[in-house]
């Protein structure tokens, strides 16, 4: 998650009865962490299963519970809580309250606000597996939707209540980025979007390997900012300890040809290519099919190595490119070399890092190279860059309406 990049927005927390409010103590966090103002709004019944003191410390502010708080001053909390508000995000949401929602009802603080709200509502669905496939809920589902409320999850999986299905909470941190995805400006709606990032592993035996420090960092946040942007993200992987961004399509990989050939099958889908994975320029030829024994005379190995497939060059010399984007990592001399490398792979816009090799930092500082020139980028956080490099990229897009 990149620091602040919910600043400024103000969300009603609004939590109903369920065991999963548990959970909102740490989403709380979460959004406040990104420079979200809080405020928590809880039924009678969410005040069973955890404090309002709690939520109070953690989101910093009075937690409302009644409609007769006298601490409103014009006495209508009801109207002022929401009128501040940029959305209104209910979680957990109970079966009761999601047919409240529907129906339109009004009995307490929260269900009040909802139906005086001038302003987007998200409701995260709680609640054991069969009162999620209850008909009557999934009803009530169907009428939020048509009302344009948006509905977040319910995920799958081991309940409270021993059983195994439907009807989870998303955790915090899917429900965090399900909001922030919701804020985000939808700059690349209807697009596809198909990414490599990670190193790449080159076998030279069944157990050893060459590959380079590449974290996937840069591409993951690339990934999940895209995401973000209203794109169908795909995203090709090297091996990386990284978790998969939210609503993102992963296929993991190992080597270079490996990653090549699945770029290949995706691209002609594809209206962006972004290549931010450190690919192996060469791989062993024959790689041992057995573990290479160090030998009683101590004979050093030797590898004779032949050249990888370069996937960027590759897609951008197909027939009809994706708009394709590279990267370099160069350990000098950026300013020289990036534009070089932008005409060598015929891309119309290659991103340099600038400095000393960014590998497994969390921020960077990026020259952006295109052939009217040159453009630096502030040094920020990975993925707060990320999300500026999908507003240059978006904003350089063909109208592809005119080339396919
Ligand atoms: O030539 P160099 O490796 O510095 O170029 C970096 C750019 O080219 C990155 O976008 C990288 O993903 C891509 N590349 C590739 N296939 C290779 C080597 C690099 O797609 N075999």
């Amino acid at each position: 998650m990149a620091t602040a990049e919910l600043a400024g927005k103000h969300l009603v927390l609004g939590m109903t009865g369920g065991i999963a409010c548990y959970k909102i103590a740490e989403l709380t966090r979460l959004l406040t962490k990104a420079g979200a103002t809080v405020q928590v709004v809880m039924t009678e019944a969410a005040t069973q299963f955890i404090t309002p003191v709690t939520m109070q410390a953690l989101s910093g502010r009075p937690v409302y519970t009644s409609q007769w708080d006298g601490r409103v001053p014009n006495n209508m909390a009801h109207i002022d809580l929401s009128r501040e508000a940029d959305a209104i995000v209910i979680a957990p949401a109970s079966t009761d309250f999601l047919a409240k929602l529907a129906h339109g009802m009004a009995d307490d603080l929260l269900s009040t606000l909802c139906v005086a709200r001038d302003c987007p509502l998200l409701v995260v669905p709680a609640m054991n597996r069969q009162m999620w496939q209850n008909p009557a809920t999934q009803r009530n589902v169907v009428q939020l939707r048509a009302d344009g409320i948006e509905v977040l999850g319910p995920d799958s999986g081991p309940q409270a209540c021993g059983e195994v299905g439907d009807g989870r909470m998303l955790e915090a941190a899917a429900t965090y980025e399900a909001v922030a995805s919701f804020f985000a400006p939808k700059i690349l709606a209807g697009k596809r979007v198909l990414l490599t990032a990670g190193p790449t592993f080159e076998p030279l035996d069944p157990v050893r390997g060459i590959t380079n420090r590449s974290s996937g960092k840069m591409g993951f946040a690339l990934a999940r900012a895209a995401q973000q942007a209203g794109a169908e993200v795909h995203l090709i992987a090297g091996p990386v300890a990284l978790e998969t961004p939210w609503g993102v399509f992963r296929q993991d990989v190992q080597t270079a040809q490996q990653m090549h050939d699945a770029v290949m099958r995706s691209v002609a889908d594809a209206d962006i290519f972004i290549g931010v994975a450190a690919v192996a320029d060469w791989r062993v030829d024959h790689a041992s099919e057995h573990k290479i024994k160090k030998t009683a005379e101590r004979a050093l190995p030797t590898f004779s190595f032949v050249e990888n497939p370069d996937i960027l060059a590759s897609v951008a010399k197909l027939p009809h490119p994706p708009f394709a984007v590279g990267f370099a990592a160069e350990s000098g001399d950026l300013e020289i070399h990036g534009e070089e490398k932008r005409v060598r792979k015929n891309v119309p816009l290659l991103i340099g890092n600038l400095g000393p090799l960014t590998f497994g930092l969390d921020d960077n500082e990026v020259i952006l190279f295109e052939a009217s020139g040159a453009t630096k980028l502030p040094r920020a956080d990975k993925q707060a860059l990320a999300h500026a490099l999908i507003a240059e990229i978006a904003r350089r897009l063909p109208d592809t309406s005119l080339i396919r």
